[in-house]
Parts: C-alpha cells; structure tokens; sequence
C-alpha cells in the first residue's frame, strides 16, 4: 500500500486546498484524508473506480475515536484511470465543499469542529502531483 503522509501542517478555516495527481493505470482506489493527528480523520474522500462493494462512487466520511463514521456520497466521478484529476477543498465554517474536476460538489460537515486541521495523508493507488493551499 502506498501512503504519503504530511505532518504539521496548517490548514484553517477560509483556507482552499489543492489536490493534483494520477490514480494508477490499476487503480481500483485512494483516498485524501485530513485531520488533527495519525490517528483521526476529520475528511476522508474516497473516490472508487471498483473497491469495497462500490463501482465509480466517491466516499466521504470521518475516523473518530477509532471507528468509520457515517458515509456520506454526493458529487460525480469524474476520475479515470491514468488520467490527472484536480481535487479543490474549501474549509468554511461549517463544512468542507469539495469540487471535482466536472464541477460537481460534495458538502461535507466538519465534524470534529476544530478550526485547524495539520495532518494530511494519501493512500491507495495514486501519484500526487502537487499540493497547494491557500
Ligand atoms: C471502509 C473502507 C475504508 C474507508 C471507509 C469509509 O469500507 O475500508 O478504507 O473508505 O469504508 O467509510
């Protein structure tokens, strides 16, 4: 399993982060996950090409004291296989709103409620080309 991890951090409330990279020629799928430490997950965006029961479905949720919350799926799909992709998230108040590379949207709340998140990590079959926030 790949896994590229970004330690201290800093990514707050009003901030935008980008994500580019490729998903594998194999890809099945990867994650970009963002939170306080190694080990929660305040965002986990989980776009599926075939994985876990799901065919083409981007799975948002959160990891909280241990556990897999409550999945949330909203947005399109607009990843392929070898083919670069541009994941932009915006942290507002009280969610973070996620654009994919049609324009499509996912709304997901911020859950652990803090204003600053400093841990980043990317998994699965994917190479990131840059990251960028703002
Ligand atoms: C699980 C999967 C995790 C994560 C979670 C999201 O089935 O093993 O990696 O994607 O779903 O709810």
């Amino acid at each position: 399993v790949n896994c590229m991890i970004v330690k201290n951090m800093s990514f707050k409330v009003g901030q935008t982060l980008t994500v580019v990279g490729v998903p594998t020629a194999d890809s099945t799928n990867f994650a970009i996950n963002v939170g306080p430490d190694e080990k929660d997950i305040t965002m986990h965006i989980n776009p599926r090409f075939t994985a876990h029961g799901d065919e083409n479905a981007v799975v948002c949720n959160s990891f909280q004291e241990g556990k897999w919350c409550d999945e949330h799926r909203e947005g399109g799909f607009p990843f392929h296989q070898g083919e670069e992709f541009k994941v932009i998230i915006e942290f507002t108040p009280a969610e973070f709103v996620v654009t994919l590379s049609d324009g499509s949207k996912i709304h997901f709340p911020n859950r652990m409620g803090a204003e600053k998140y400093s841990f980043m990590s990317f998994d699965g079959e994917v190479r990131i080309k840059s990251v960028e926030i703002k």
